[in-house]
């Protein structure tokens, strides 16, 4: 390397340091205050400044609802989120939901139904699942198809994850088995059938 050509890189100004803002996010009932560029996404401050790796980057553009989260109690697609947009509202991931000693109704569902197999996609299916069931747009299994449509599952557990998610939409008094909803019978209370 000639010496000119080392003088010629000495000479040039350092590339500059990203610039970064504070933030503070209301993530699962805690403030956390983070200094991040301002376009990075509610996904990358979630996984890489929080540790919170529960919310998965599927494809990272809005189209397979991996990395579903709640807002306020709604659902979004934290990949294509600012994460400077949301500060002051109540950001819920998969953690908040529930712990391992108490599993949210949802958690415990999928564990019952058997409703994952390589689990990639279930913490975005349960934080979709949980905010339509806030919504209380969907009665049907219909409809919890079309209102879930947003989030993929690459292993096909989908005809267990819709069991899930109807048991728990309908307090357990339906199921879906096989894509065919089935009634529970109501069961004796302790008061009838004593006699
Ligand atoms: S990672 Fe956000 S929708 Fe796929
Ligand atoms: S369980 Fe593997 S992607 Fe859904």
């Amino acid at each position: 390397m000639s010496p000119h050509f080392i003088q010629q890189l000495l000479d040039k100004t350092p590339p500059a340091l990203v610039p970064t803002q504070p933030v503070t996010l209301r993530v699962n009932g805690q403030d956390h205050t983070l200094h991040i560029a301002p376009w990075t996404s509610l996904l990358d401050a979630l996984r890489e400044y929080l540790n919170l790796t529960g919310t998965k980057k599927g494809c990272d553009h809005g189209q397979c609802g991996s990395c579903t989260v709640l807002v306020d109690g709604q659902r979004i697609n934290s990949c294509l989120a600012l994460a400077t947009v949301y500060q002051g509202k109540a950001i819920q991931t998969i953690e908040g939901l529930g712990s391992a000693d108490n599993l949210s109704p949802l958690q415990q569902a999928f564990i019952d139904h058997d409703a994952f197999q390589c689990g990639y996609c279930t913490p975005g299916q349960i934080c979709s699942a949980q905010g339509l069931i806030n919504e209380g747009r969907a009665k049907t299994a219909d409809e919890v198809r079309e209102l879930m449509s947003g989030n993929l599952c690459r292993c096909g557990a989908y005809t267990n994850i819709l069991s899930a998610v109807m048991e728990v939409l309908c307090d357990g008094k339906v199921v879906v088995d096989n894509g065919t909803l089935v009634t529970i019978p109501a069961q004796p209370t302790a008061a009838s059938s004593v006699n």
